[in-house]
């Protein structure tokens, strides 16, 4: 049994900041952010929430896919800014689309969250556990960004991306093999966690120790948004993603001449174009959005994917690797073959 991916959605808040608002609210330029990051502006929530996003994104891979809520089995929410702690988003997006009979729950990884959920629904669907799974990248970020700290609010934006992923037939099929042969590859180094971090906004532990309850002043501890080591972050990626890349590659014995389109997490212009050099492959095969939106964590990969299927940039057949990498601190690659 293997799977592929049947449809992609996408939804992205019409509210835009653009590098000149960013530079009103601290010491920054737009020439300086698109020169280091390659972001020109990003997009923000204004009525929408995580679990909205999510939703919504859902839906449009659903009529992508033309498969029916009630056929989901699986809904998987990758996600560090839902909007509670429970119920997990996975079961507000299915109450949200009617999805009755999927089992649904989140799971957390931060920018290398959505290769993560797409193995894990992979697994399923590949074990023959499932048959059809709704996989989705949504956040929020802005809820988590510190608007005073220009290494960190130049970066981060909101939106969600989904795939619909469907159970088929055997190993490498005349006309496609769906995406079941290919193994993922995954890492993760719990040590090196305090590179990229954001405490709980409700990790009042301190508080109760000091016998008082929580008020909105406890709030502005700056530790209760992202904090990054930027440095640390961007020397991490340009040396594992294209490691984790050859990894995945040369475990299924694919080589780089078979591999149409790297989809990178879209963290920073100057991280993809490091990758593809120490790859030694075009540019042309990492397409980029974050121009437009920045990073938007989990949501990048499935948003771009979700970009290129509608401008039909994909044909059967086609190989493409989707890389994450991010807090933990986790990476990971996987082969996903297009077989629409
Ligand atoms: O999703 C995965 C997680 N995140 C990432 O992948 C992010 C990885 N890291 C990065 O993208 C980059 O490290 C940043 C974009 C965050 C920062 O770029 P950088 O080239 O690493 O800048 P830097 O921190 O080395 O700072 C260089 C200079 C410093 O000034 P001095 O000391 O050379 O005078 C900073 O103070 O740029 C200054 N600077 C800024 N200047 C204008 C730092 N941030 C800004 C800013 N605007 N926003």
């Amino acid at each position: 049994m293997t799977a592929t991916i049947c449809g992609t959605g996408s939804y992205i808040p019409s509210y835009t900041m653009d590098n000149h608002d960013i530079a009103r609210l601290v010491e920054t330029s737009d020439e300086w952010i698109r020169e280091r990051t390659g972001v020109a502006r990003r997009h923000i929530i204004r009525e929408e929430t995580t679990v909205s996003m999510a939703a919504e994104a859902a839906r449009r891979a659903l009529k992508d896919a033309d498969v029916l809520p009630e056929e989901v089995d699986l809904i998987l929410v990758s996600t560090i800014s839902s909007n509670v702690i429970i119920p997990c988003a996975a079961c507000e997006v299915q109450k949200e689309l009617g999805a009755v009979n999927a089992t649904c729950f989140d799971l957390s990884a931060a920018c290398t969250g959505f290769v993560l959920a797409y193995n894990t629904a992979l697994a399923y669907l590949a074990g023959g556990v499932y048959r059809t799974a709704l996989v989705i990248g949504s956040e929020s970020l802005s809820n988590l960004t510190n608007w005073k700290d220009r290494g960190t609010c130049i970066l981060f934006g909101d939106g969600a991306g989904a795939a619909v992923l469907r159970a088929c037939g055997g190993q490498k099929e005349a006309g496609g093999s769906g995406a079941g042969p290919y193994l993922p590859v995954t890492h993760s180094d719990g040590s090196k966690g305090a590179a990229l971090t954001c405490k709980s906004r409700h990790d009042f532990n301190g508080l109760a120790e000091e016998g008082r309850q929580s008020s909105p002043e406890d709030m502005t501890d700056e530790s209760h948004y992202m904090q990054m080591d930027g440095q640390a972050v961007f020397k991490f990626a340009v040396k594992r993603v294209p490691e984790v890349i050859g990894e995945v590659l040369s475990l299924n014995r694919v080589s780089t001449d078979e591999i149409s389109y790297y989809i990178l997490h879209q963290a920073n212009k100057r991280i993809v174009e490091a990758v593809a050099k120490r790859l030694a492959e075009p540019m042309e095969k990492f397409p980029m959005n974050l121009q437009e939106y920045g990073n938007t964590s989990s949501a990048s990969i499935p948003i771009l994917l979700d970009e290129m299927n509608r401008e039909g940039r994909f044909a059967a057949g086609q190989k493409l690797v989707l890389a994450g990498f991010g807090a933990g601190l986790t990476w990971g690659a996987s082969i996903v073959e297009w077989n629409r």
